[in-house]
C-alpha cells in the first residue's frame, strides 16, 4: 500500500502518494509565487496561513489522483527540517492528523535528502552510494557527502545567501519577475554571458568548499544602478538587461561548478546527485554535466518539475519505514538555514 507524503517547508504547500516501488501515484504541488510576488521573496506568516487553507484540499487532490482512499494509506510522511518554522508546523499538524486518525505510522524526513532523493526517482537504479550531493535551491546552497539516501554529510556550501535567493534579487534588480530564477534564465537566452565580468567569490580558493553569492549581488546592483543613480531609475531593458542576466547566471554557475570540481578531486567520488529549484537551470545543467565529463564522473539532475518543491520525492520516507524508523507523536520541527544548521552540526 501507498503512503502519503506532506511538503510544507517554505512556500509550496505539495502532497505525494507513492507506492513500495516509489511510483508516484499522484502528486500535487500548490505554489504560492503569486502571494509573495508582491514583495519578491517569501513572506514566512503569508506562506503559514496558505499553508493552513491549502493543505487539507492539496491532499485530498493527491489520494484522488492516486485513485485510492485514504484508508489505502499505509503510512504518512512529512518533511520536517529544514525550512520555515511556522510553514514546518503546518504540514506537521496535518501529517499527525492523518497518522493518527487513521492508526498509521508517522515519518518525519529532511526536505534536503528529499531533493537529493529526486535523482532516485528520477534515474532509479544509476543512483549509487556513496555519492556526491549539491542541493542548490532558494534557502540552501551545499556540497554534501551522501553515504545513503538519509545521511548526508555536509562538506560546505554558501557562507552567506543562497544562490536561488541570488537569483531572485537579481531578477528584482532588473526589474524581472518572482520567483526570479525562471526570469534570468529566459531573459538570459538573448544575453552575452561575456559582456560584464562579474565576481566569483572564493572561486579560486582551493582551501575551502564554499561559495558566497553576496557579493555577486552588490556587483550586480552597481552596475545597475551606479552610486548617485536617482532613486527613480528605471531597470534596465532589452539587450542590455539580458547581458547583466546571463553574465549574473554564468558567474552564479562558475562559482557553484568551480567547488563541485573540488569536491570531486577531495573526495574522489564520481557520481554527483543535484536537487533543489536552481537545479532546474539550464545553464547550471550543462555546465554540471560538462564539469562531471572531466572528472570522469557522473551526473544526475531531476527533471524540472522533480528540482523545484514538490512531495514525490517525500518517496524517501520509505527508506526510513524499510528500516523501521517510524516517528512517534511528539515528532517535531528543526527549523534553520544552511548556517543555523552548520552551526548545530546537523544536515
Ligand atoms: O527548491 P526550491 O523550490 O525551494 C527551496 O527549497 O528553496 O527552490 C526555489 C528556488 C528559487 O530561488 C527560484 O528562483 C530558483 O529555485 N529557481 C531557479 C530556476 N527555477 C527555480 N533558479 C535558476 N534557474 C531556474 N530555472
Ligand atoms: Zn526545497
Amino acid at each position: 500500500m501507498p503512503l502519503l507524503a506532506i511538503e510544507s517547508t517554505c512556500d509550496e504547500t505539495a502532497a505525494a502518494v507513492i507506492s513500495r516501488g516509489r511510483e508516484v501515484l499522484g502528486s500535487v504541488v500548490a505554489t504560492q509565487e503569486a502571494l509573495h510576488a508582491r514583495w519578491r521573496g517569501v513572506v514566512p506568516e503569508l506562506a503559514a496561513r496558505a499553508h493552513v487553507e491549502r493543505i487539507l484540499p492539496v491532499i485530498d487532490e493527491a489520494v484522488a489522483r492516486a485513485g485510492i482512499g485514504r484508508h489505502d494509506l499505509e503510512a504518512v510522511a512529512v518533511a520536517v527540517r529544514p525550512g520555515l518554522v511556522g510553514s514546518l508546523l503546518v504540514g506537521l499538524a496535518a501529517a499527525k492528523g492523518i497518522a493518527l486518525g487513521l492508526g498509521l505510522p508517522l515519518v518525519g524526513y529532511d526536505h534536503l535528502a528529499a531533493h537529493l532523493y529526486a535523482c532516485r526517482l528520477a534515474h532509479g537504479a544509476r543512483v549509487r552510494y556513496p555519492a556526491l550531493g549539491l542541493v542548490v535551491s532558494g534557502g540552501h546552497t551545499g556540497f554534501y557527502r551522501v553515504d545513503t539516501p538519509t545521511r548526508l554529510e555536509r562538506l560546505g556550501g554558501t557562507i552567506d545567501d543562497a544562490v536561488g535567493e541570488a537569483f531572485d534579487k537579481a531578477a528584482a534588480l532588473l526589474g524581472l519577475g518572482y520567483p526570479g530564477g525562471p526570469w534570468i534564465e529566459r531573459s538570459a537566452v538573448d544575453g552575452d554571458p561575456r559582456r560584464h565580468r562579474l565576481p566569483r567569490p572564493l572561486a579560486a580558493d582551493r582551501e575551502r568548499l564554499d561559495v558566497s553569492f553576496s557579493g555577486l549581488k552588490t556587483a550586480l546592483r552597481v552596475l545597475v544602478r551606479p552610486p548617485g543613480s536617482p532613486p527613480d531609475l528605471p531597470p534596465p531593458t532589452g539587450q542590455a538587461r539580458a547581458d547583466l542576466a546571463a553574465s549574473f547566471e554564468q558567474a552564479a554557475v562558475d562559482s557553484i561548478v568551480a567547488k563541485v570540481s573540488l569536491a570531486m578531486e577531495r573526495t574522489g567520488l564520481r557520481l554527483l546527485l543535484v536537487g533543489g529549484g536552481v537545479a532546474a537551470n539550464s545553464r547550471l545543467r550543462a555546465a554540471l554535466v560538462d564539469c562531471g565529463d572531466r572528472h570522469g564522473a557522473e551526473v544526475l539532475v531531476p527533471p524540472p518539475a522533480l528540482c523545484t518543491d514538490n512531495a514525490a520525492m517525500g518517496a524517501i520516507a520509505w527508506e526510513h519505514l524499510d528500516r523501521g524508523e517510524a516517528a512517534g507523536a511528539l515528532l517535531d520541527v528543526v527549523p534553520g538555514t544552511d548556517r543555523t544548521a552548520r552551526a548545530r552540526g546537523a544536515v
